[in-house]
């Protein structure tokens, strides 16, 4: 896990080559098994794999949205709001999830935030994006993440450089 974990880079190129439906699957298996608040499981998660959605998804923020436009596929992180008052904090846990689940599965993805974020034209995305995907009203969308085979490599994290000045023990601490 931990080695999982420092592997773990945000990638936004993939090769042109398709998910199989075994690795979905496998994604789809391990992140439905995310804990939520009173198990109430609030989110639904809309796979993206055709084309023109995904250009479409991809448009949504300009360049912050641009690595859904060329992956294979990407997962719309959904949630009933009106079932979960922290459907943001679950919706947040699945998308790591499938994060997660994609780098052991040897793909790699990247979080495209949705939630309080505007078009380009200064339209809410969560509304653009329910528009194409024909997201019920009563939904509310946390994220999108793009999944693909990497194109582009990034170096892991270096433990040497990891934030360790954020851990507090006991209380605390102000001293840098
Ligand atoms: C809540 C959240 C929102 C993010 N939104 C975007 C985004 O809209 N577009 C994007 O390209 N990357 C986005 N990212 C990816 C971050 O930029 C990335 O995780 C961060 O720079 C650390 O890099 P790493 O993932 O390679 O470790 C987001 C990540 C998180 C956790």
């Amino acid at each position: 896990m931990l080695d999982l974990l420092m592997k773990r880079r945000s990638i936004r190129k993939y090769k042109n080559r398709e998910i199989e439906k075994e690795v979905l699957d496998k994604i789809l298996q391990g992140v439905l098994t995310s804990p939520s608040s009173k198990n109430r499981r609030p989110w639904e998660l809309i796979v993206v794999n055709n084309r023109e959605n995904l250009i479409k998804l991809g448009d949504s923020r300009g360049p912050a949205s641009a690595p859904i436009k060329n992956a294979p596929l990407a997962i719309v992180v959904a949630a009933d709001s009106q079932n979960s008052e922290i459907w943001i904090e679950d919706s947040s846990i699945i998308a790591t999830v499938i994060q997660i689940m994609a780098e052991s599965l040897g793909l790699g993805s990247c979080w495209i935030q949705v939630r309080e974020r505007l078009t380009p034209q200064n339209q809410s995305v969560e509304d653009y994006v329910k528009n194409i995907l024909n997201i019920p009203e009563k939904y509310n969308i946390e994220c999108m993440i793009s999944l693909g085979y990497p194109d582009e490599e990034k170096s892991p994290h270096n433990n040497e450089t990891l934030p360790y000045d954020k851990v507090h023990y006991n209380e605390f601490n102000t001293a840098k």
